[in-house]
């Protein structure tokens, strides 16, 4: 299903990258496999695709059905690895517009991703007097963001239904035990879906995390599910013929050999928060001890005329990857008599075709000016083209992060600004670190 070109690599990386690679592929490879790496505990998403809970997944698919028919609303509280997975194919697979589209599923709205109060406020305005749902998302079950943005919601889903008619109206996605998200969905008795043990945040779109939004947005849940099985199977063997080793393999010696930035390019404006989450998965997975590629993304072409300038001129230190998906439908650029714009000799060409020839011109300027390129080819966008490329990526960073020699599977970096802030706000149990931090300020 993806095709994977890695010729425009060729003068800059040497041409044994691979075979310097194999060992330390293959114990990788063993680690994901075995979860006896480093993080092992949290590579469950390896055999996910397989070994997903099925008794779940079908409640997730009458949660859905639930939700489509008493709301036209459904709001989505979570942050970082409990919000970009939906996000990120809801806009790949039913579009950035999907909210703008006449359709019989309902408006998909995020909240707690942030702290905005001006955000929060557009969002009530924007739910109105329309019959909505909530589905709040924590592994943790105490960020505070979304728990904040839970607290308003509950209260205004009571406010408009009553105790009893807002729990009919709200999905509690947590841990299977802990936190104060669980507690909570047990005392007041919401309908439950769990983030299991060992997937983290940022690997956990394809459990109850993404699938219940997603499956909402009216997405095929199982041909996402399916697409990712024929990655999982196709990519666990091994080898020189395996993209993904290839892949894990060239980012490796692109990094080794100077550059400090993969910068993710797709031609596709549905693409965008795929890239957010894809930035995610690898800023978290690799950026520790000092080490890493940086993860950035452009859209182009739109980016190729402001963030153009510097891929081409700038500091010579990223590589690009771009992302090419066949169009799924087609348009005919119309004939003009009077050519007065010039662009007869485009007359009765597809769209797709300038799309293309522009995607082989920026390849060659960057490649010339010293930006190597790799190019990840797929097929038209689906629901299974989307689940094979979420499950690549995964396996990739695995596969990267062991290469790096790091730990992928946690993130203590993330944990240094929440202790500021639940010091700051004045959180029971950190009245020392609040004063000192005061101290600073
Ligand atoms: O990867 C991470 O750990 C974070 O980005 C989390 O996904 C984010 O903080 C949300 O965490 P939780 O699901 O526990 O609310």
């Amino acid at each position: 299903m993806l095709n994977l070109d890695l010729t425009k690599l060729e003068g800059f990386i040497p041409q044994d990258y691979l075979s310097q690679r194999m060992a330390g592929l293959e114990k990788a490879a063993s680690m994901l496999a075995n979860h006896d790496g480093p993080g092992g505990d949290f590579t469950g998403w390896v055999y996910l695709p397989r070994d997903y809970d099925k008794e779940e997944f079908a409640r997730i698919q009458a949660a859905a059905k639930k939700i489509q028919q008493q709301s036209q609303v459904l709001v989505v509280i979570g942050i970082g690895g409990s919000y970009l997975g939906a996000r990120a194919v809801i806009d790949l697979l039913a579009s950035p517009n999907y909210n703008l589209k006449k359709k019989d599923t309902p408006d998909i709205l995020f909240a707690g991703n942030g702290l905005s109060t001006d955000a929060l406020l557009e969002t009530i305005a924007l739910i109105g007097d329309r019959d909505f749902s909530v589905n709040v998302i924590s592994k943790s079950g105490t960020t505070t963001e979304p728990a904040v943005a839970f607290r308003i919601f509950k209260a205004l889903l009571e406010e408009k239904y009553g105790k009893e008619g807002a729990r009919e109206r709200i999905y509690a996605t947590t841990d299977k035990a802990r936190g104060a998200l669980k507690g909570l969905a047990d005392a007041e008795g919401y309908e439950e879906f769990v983030v299991p043990d060992d997937v983290g945040g940022r690997f956990s779109v394809l459990t109850a995390v993404g699938l219940l939004p997603i499956a909402v947005a009216g997405i095929d849940i199982e041909e996402l599910m399916g697409g990712a099985a024929q990655a999982m199977t196709e990519l666990s063997v091994g080898g020189a013929e395996n993209p993904a080793w290839q892949y894990a393999a060239a980012r490796h010696a692109l990094y080794q050999g100077g550059k400090k930035v993969e910068l993710l390019a797709c031609y596709e404006p549905c693409f965008r928060f795929f890239a957010e989450w894809w930035k995610q998965l690898y800023g978290e997975s690799e950026g520790k001890e000092g080490k890493g590629l940086f993860p950035a993304s452009v859209e182009f072409t739109a980016d190729l005329h402001s963030m153009g300038q510097y891929i081409q001129e700038g500091e010579r230190l990223m590589f690009e990857t771009v992302v090419q998906f066949a169009p799924k439908g087609e348009f005919i650029i119309p004939n003009d008599p009077e050519n007065v714009d010039g662009l007869n000799f485009l007359s009765g060409k597809p769209l797709a075709f300038v799309a293309q020839q522009a995607m082989r011109a920026v390849i060659l300027a960057h490649v010339d000016g010293g930006v190597p390129n790799v190019r990840i080819e797929m097929p038209a966008l689906s629901a299974k083209t989307a689940g094979y490329l979420i499950y690549f990526f995964e396996y990739v960073c695995g596969l990267s992060g062991y290469l790096l020699e790091v730990n992928p599977f946690n993130q203590p970096g993330v944990e240094a600004y929440k202790v500021n802030m639940y010091a700051l706000l004045g959180k029971p149990g950190y009245e020392e670190q609040k004063k000192a931090l005061e101290e600073r300020l």
